[in-house]
């Protein structure tokens, strides 16, 4: 079944060729497409998952979960530059393993894009919610969260540590509504506007670079003790410096966004790899300097407020001394994360689009609308599971998920890469991951460890969602894929 129905990557190649869309982004526009889509929910939000579940090693977390990324964009970086058309890890795995893995790979997808949107968009609630309760306007507890979610109220009692007793949600109301609004923009036609999405990048940019002056001079050596309130983690656990990578690597995700703007660049074979690997550099160093600050300014221990706040970095900033700075931050990832909600659904619909494309979705799904020319039936299906998914689900779950998802594609592109080299070892690589045989094999192996690092609870959940679209494929998808017509002689 494996290798069965490949694409041919020519065909492939072809077909892109005569959709014609127009090649205008370079290596800059790339590159800070490629930063508009990171730096989001993961910085700006959990970082208190991550203090929670690691402590102060929290700052190994970021180190681990960034390498893996650098490994798995410099493998990414060379399918995209060779292939460089919409679709992503889907398209790809269509050419090297066939229809099965492609469908499992865009099944997956799913949970890295649809389920990151919505992981995003309960990020941007936190920091909304916070804001209207600062300035008096706060909603009713009940309709900051969903169900699953729990709230913590902290007290401070006389010895100056917080007590806390916790309450669920009900139904995160704004998260649900800035879905909407973002679908609904979707399918006017906003989408990749390059101004905005660098005047966006701008205001995270100084977001972080304030956050980073102002806290770093507050850092306390005394607040990275203990180091490793719960060790290194161990497999299915879900907790400890693993545990915490494998949440925080929704922090870097984004970065493949580049890859699907492939066939709108200009000299892509140059400027997708500059994408890739300039905003993830980029997006890494910052990380890395926030986590130590935020870190060594207010600590993280488990339990602790840095680890309870829905809000990390205004808290810190707050607790440091600068609360108007820190009301600034908020300020700025309230304007700022909405556009990430956006690229995660614009991601999903284009993987969609291109599925229903190949049969394998219903066609439907390719609807364009006569007048915003946007396919507006996918879209609108997206976004309300979207809203619906962010009303009652935690941040730190949802980016969980999203992360099982994400690993397992990124683990089938580092596969198929290695295969291609065999298979096609003459066929044209603009750009070639180096030492291929020891970062390939390197970029497997840690989205594995990051995946079994996840949680049993999260691992089940991606089990269950395999096994329907295994389901699914088997009683719908293969009996209506064009290329399966095709070879079959009956479409
Ligand atoms: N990396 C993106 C974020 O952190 C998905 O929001």
């Amino acid at each position: 079944m494996l290798f069965e129905r490949v694409k041919s990557l020519d065909h492939i190649l072809e077909s892109a060729r005569t959709r014609g869309l127009k090649r205008q982004l370079g290596a800059f526009d790339l590159t800070m497409l490629g930063i508009g889509a990171i730096i989001g929910t993961g910085i700006f939000v959990l970082t208190s998952v991550a203090a929670d579940k690691a402590g102060p090693g929290m700052m190994f977390s970021f180190v681990i979960a960034g390498f893996v990324c650098a490994l798995a964009a410099l493998v990414y970086s060379e399918i995209a530059a060779m292939v460089p058309v919409a679709g992503s890890a889907y398209t790809y795995s269509y050419a090297v393993f066939g229809e099965l893995a492609a469908w499992m790979v865009g099944w997956a997808l799913i949970l890295e894009y649809a389920v990151a949107a919505a992981a995003v968009a309960v990020g941007w609630s936190g920091y909304i919610n916070g804001f209207l309760h600062e300035i008096g306007y706060g909603l009713p507890l009940a309709l900051t969260a969903g169900p699953y979610d729990f709230i913590v109220l902290t007290t401070e009692t006389e010895t100056g540590t917080t007590a806390g007793t916790t309450t669920a949600g009900g139904f995160n109301l704004l998260a649900f509504l800035i879905s909407l609004f973002v679908t609904l923009l979707l399918i006017m036609g906003t989408s990749k506007s390059a101004r905005f999405t660098a005047i966006l990048v701008i205001v995270k940019i100084v977001a972080l670079s304030a956050f980073i002056i102002l806290a770093l001079p507050a850092v306390n050596a005394a607040n990275f003790e203990p180091m490793l309130p719960k060790g290194w983690g161990t497999p299915l656990s879900g907790v400890g410096v693993l545990g915490a990578a494998a949440s925080i690597f929704f922090a870097y995700i984004g970065f493949d966004a580049v890859s699907t703007a492939a066939e709108e660049t200009t000299n892509p074979n140059r400027n997708v790899p500059i994408g890739l690997i300039g905003s993830l550099t980029i997006c890494t160093v910052f990380y890395l300097v926030v986590a130590y600050a935020a870190v060594g300014a207010v600590g993280a221990q488990p339990g602790a407020e840095l680890s309870l706040s829905k809000e990390p970095l205004a808290f810190v900033l707050r607790e440091v001394g600068y609360p108007a700075v820190g009301n600034w931050v908020a300020s700025a990832a309230i304007v700022a994360l909405p556009s990430v909600v956006l690229m995660m659904i614009y991601g999903q619909t284009r993987v969609l689009f291109t599925m229903s494309h190949d049969g394998l979705m219903p066609k439907f799904f390719s609807h364009v609308h006569k007048r915003f020319h946007t396919p507006h039936v996918v879209t609108l299906v997206t976004g309300i599971a979207v809203a619906f998914f962010a009303a009652m689900f935690p941040v730190g779950m949802l980016a969980d998920v999203s992360n099982s998802g994400t690993l397992f594609a990124f683990f089938m592109v580092a596969l198929g890469v290695m295969i291609l080299r065999r298979r096609e070892p003459d066929r044209h690589r603009p750009f070639k991951t180096p030492m291929i045989w020891i970062v390939g094999p390197l970029a497997m192996a840690g989205c594995a460890l990051l995946f079994i690092s996840l949680g049993w609870n999260t691992i089940r959940l991606f089990l269950y969602w395999a096994l329907t679209g295994l389901i699914v494929y088997f009683a719908y998808a293969r009996k209506h894929s064009h290329l399966g017509k095709q070879q079959t002689g009956s479409g």
